[in-house]
């Protein structure tokens, strides 16, 4: 079923291909998910660094392959490695939350992570296997190419800006990542620390939302 307002134009045009192709049409949404597909299946059985070895589960990323915001957080938790989707533990959860409170769902973002296998005791990502990972990464932002991309927390946002800097110093800024608008704002596992911050990251989001959507 189609649910996006579809112009008069585009119409005519489904019309014309249904006629020649009867119902079996492919609209370019599904070709986008096939080359997301294809290219999950491509590098998930990757070794190249040593968390290849440890994993249970490579988190590929999950959500709308034609999404116009996507999420990037630092590397899959011991839930995610156990089941292979991202951001699934309690910091996922409020992550949920968080995007019914400005109207979105998983449906409407694609989420991803700088690493796809889970660093041993949930350690920060190593220099090394950010620069192994990290192409995997280019690659997914040029098959969905979202309009914004939304950094969780200081490990992320400074992986992609490739700087040194404070949550608080990156908050607020755009930065440009992969030629895509780019903001940096806590990871929900912080707020699970500190409840404090939870009206800061919404307002984060809302003022995202508002923007590009
Ligand atoms: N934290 C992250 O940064 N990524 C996940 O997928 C889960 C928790």
């Amino acid at each position: 079923m189609i649910t996006q307002k579809i112009d008069k134009k585009t119409i005519r045009y489904l019309r014309y291909l249904k006629d020649v192709f009867g119902n079996k049409i492919m609209l370019k949404k599904d070709l986008f998910t096939n080359k997301l597909e294809e290219y999950k299946r491509e590098i998930e059985n990757c070794k190249k660094c040593q968390l290849g070895n440890n994993r249970k589960n490579f988190v590929f990323g999950d959500g709308n392959a034609n999404a116009d915001i996507m999420f990037i957080g630092e590397a899959p938790g011991a839930t995610e490695d156990e089941t292979g989707i991202t951001f699934v533990g309690r910091a996922g959860k409020l992550l949920d939350k968080l995007l019914m409170d400005i109207n979105l769902s998983r449906d409407d973002i694609f989420i991803a992570n700088v690493l796809k296998c889970r660093p041993p005791r949930n350690r920060d990502p190593l220099p090394d296997e950010i620069a192994t990972c990290e192409p995997y990464l280019h690659k997914q932002i040029s098959l969905i190419k979202p309009k914004v991309i939304i950094a969780l927390g200081r490990i992320a946002g400074k992986t992609l800006i490739k700087k040194e800097l404070s949550l608080g110093s990156m908050r607020g800024n755009i930065y440009k990542y992969q030629n895509v608008d780019l903001y940096v704002t806590y990871h929900p596992a912080a707020i699970l620390r500190n409840p404090n911050w939870k009206e800061s990251i919404t307002s984060d989001f809302k003022m995202i939302a508002n923007k590009y959507l």
